[in-house]
């Protein structure tokens, strides 16, 4: 570059999106940073755009130059599309760095890439931090919940960056060390799958408004508005209410009606689902969205059923109010954070994490996209009792008290007129039978003793009984 300069904080690799943006947030908070980008218009274009900002930004155009322009230790951000490319950038990158050095992966890494690349990192003596962002494009620049993963030591040497760029929730900074190896990437996991459901049953909630109470887009904005100012508010609700409430500038009509129903994905969602059988976890609010999405995108098979069976959706004709889905998408929505943090410590304990599930609620409270006024309550619940399931923590059980009958309600009411409702129904049924003392699996033990003698235990004691069955 010719110039010289003085070495920088922190370093970032990958303009695109969130990695612009992020750079310009480090910037913002007074920290100078080294910037590099595979195609090099683009890392000028942004620095020619970054303002007032420029002066604490250094472009580079060579990983080497990049490399030098940092202060030793280094510490050098990634953020690239997830898989391989992140695994070519740290191949290429580790020969220029000493041993010290610092690489973070900040993009939307599979976790289980994040733990084989910390054991790698550790064998080789190296320094590696998988790091979860939350909060798109807006959070990266402004504010994004931060969850981190690897070495403890290695988060405390980036820890003033990370939380001073982090969303600000009353005081308290949005990002956190969860635990070593892929731990924070874990936790964005969960946090996208809860994210899918969160949607999930809003979308529920809207088709129950659209199709069962005959309500345009403008009053199912309003609708949400008014949820957003109770129990319900979150970012979620409040995006519902303005995506609910914008027209689309080409034909006038209102956007809901003009965006096809079809949902996509990048696969975060299933990997929760993965995930949650691999761990023997019940998620099924969450599986239920992802299996949602995954119908959605089969229109041309919709369709066909349409056509052979009838529409489904009919009149609810005054069946349910307003009021009667609030409750529903309260219950269901401590119902899908209680399976998301049951999901969380199973996969603490089978991974060694120990991880602080107060300060997981905590950093999603501002800056994501899950961010919600009950994952304050849900931090204090985690933490006045942390060995308890969410829906049993006196706030949360008095809150499923006075809900359950609306949700049984929507859920029954939905059903018998054709309005769909996966993930609701499956809060319902969660709910059901977290609840049942004596459940049915004595069947299903039967069955097993029957076909395959697997044994099964008595209730008046003793295991590994057989029935009259075999032979
Ligand atoms: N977008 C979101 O809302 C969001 C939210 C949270 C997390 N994330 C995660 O953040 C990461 C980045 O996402 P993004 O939305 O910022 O992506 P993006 O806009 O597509 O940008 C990708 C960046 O990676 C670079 N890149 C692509 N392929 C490369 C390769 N083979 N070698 C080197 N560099 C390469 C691109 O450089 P060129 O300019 O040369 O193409 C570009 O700078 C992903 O892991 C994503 O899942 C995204």
């Amino acid at each position: 570059m010719g110039r010289v300069m003085a070495k920088s904080e922190i370093g970032l690799i990958g303009l695109g999106t969130m990695g612009a943006a992020l750079s310009l947030n480090i910037a913002d908070h007074g920290f100078a940073i080294s910037v590099f980008n595979r195609t090099t218009t683009t890392t000028h274009e942004f620095h020619a755009e970054a303002g007032t900002l420029a002066d604490k930004i250094t472009p580079t155009e060579t990983p080497e130059d990049f490399v030098a322009s940092l202060a030793s230790p280094r510490a050098i951000i990634l953020m690239v599309p997830a898989g391989e490319i992140v695994d070519k950038q740290i191949a290429a990158l580790r020969p220029l760095l000493d041993p010290d050095d610092l690489i973070i992966d900040a993009g939307n890494a599979n976790f289980r890439d994040t733990q084989r690349r910390a054991e790698t990192a550790d064998k080789a003596g190296e320094v590696f931090l998988g790091i979860g962002v939350s909060g798109g494009e807006e959070g990266a620049r402004f504010g994004p919940s931060i969850m981190g993963g690897g070495p403890k030591a290695a988060w405390e040497r980036v820890a003033h960056i990370l939380t001073a760029i982090a969303a600000d929730y009353e005081g308290t900074a949005c990002a956190t060390w969860m635990g070593q190896g892929g731990a924070g990437h874990f936790v964005k996991t969960v946090h996208n799958g809860i994210e899918y459901a969160d949607m999930q049953m809003i979308a529920e909630a809207y088709g129950i408004l659209r199709d069962g109470m005959g309500q345009s887009a403008s009053d199912i904005a309003k609708a949400f508005k008014t949820w957003n100012n109770g129990p319900l508010q979150s970012y979620l609700i409040e995006i519902s209410g303005e995506v609910a409430a914008a027209t689309d500038p080409k034909s006038g009509a209102a956007m809901l009606d003009v965006i096809l129903d079809r949902a996509g994905q990048k696969g975060t969602g299933r990997w929760t689902a993965v995930e949650a059988q691999h761990l023997a976890a019940p998620i099924p609010v969450i599986e239920a969205a992802v299996a949602a999405r995954n119908i959605s995108t089969a229109k041309p098979s919709r369709e066909e059923g349409e056509a052979i069976f009838g529409a489904a959706p009919q009149p609810l004709d005054g069946a349910l109010t307003l009021d009667d889905l609030e409750g529903a998408l309260i219950a269901g929505k401590i119902m899908c954070y209680a399976q998301g943090f049951h999901l969380l410590n199973n996969a603490s304990a089978e991974f060694g994490w120990e991880l602080p599930m107060p300060e997981v609620a905590r950093v999603w409270r501002a800056g994501c996209i899950i961010r919600s006024s009950m994952l304050n309550d849900m931090a204090t619940a985690l933490t006045e009792t942390p060995d308890t399931n969410l829906m049993f923590a006196p706030f949360f059980a008095d809150k499923m008290r006075d809900t359950h009958g609306a949700l049984r309600k929507v859920v029954a009411r939905a059903s018998e007129h054709g309005l769909t409702v996966p993930a609701l129904s499956a809060a319902l049924s969660y709910f059901d039978m977290m609840r049942t003392a004596r459940g049915t699996a004595n069947m299903i033990q039967g069955q097993r003793d029957f076909f395959g003698a697997h044994g099964f235990e008595r209730v008046d004691g003793g295991s590994d009984h057989h029935g009259p069955w075999g032979s």
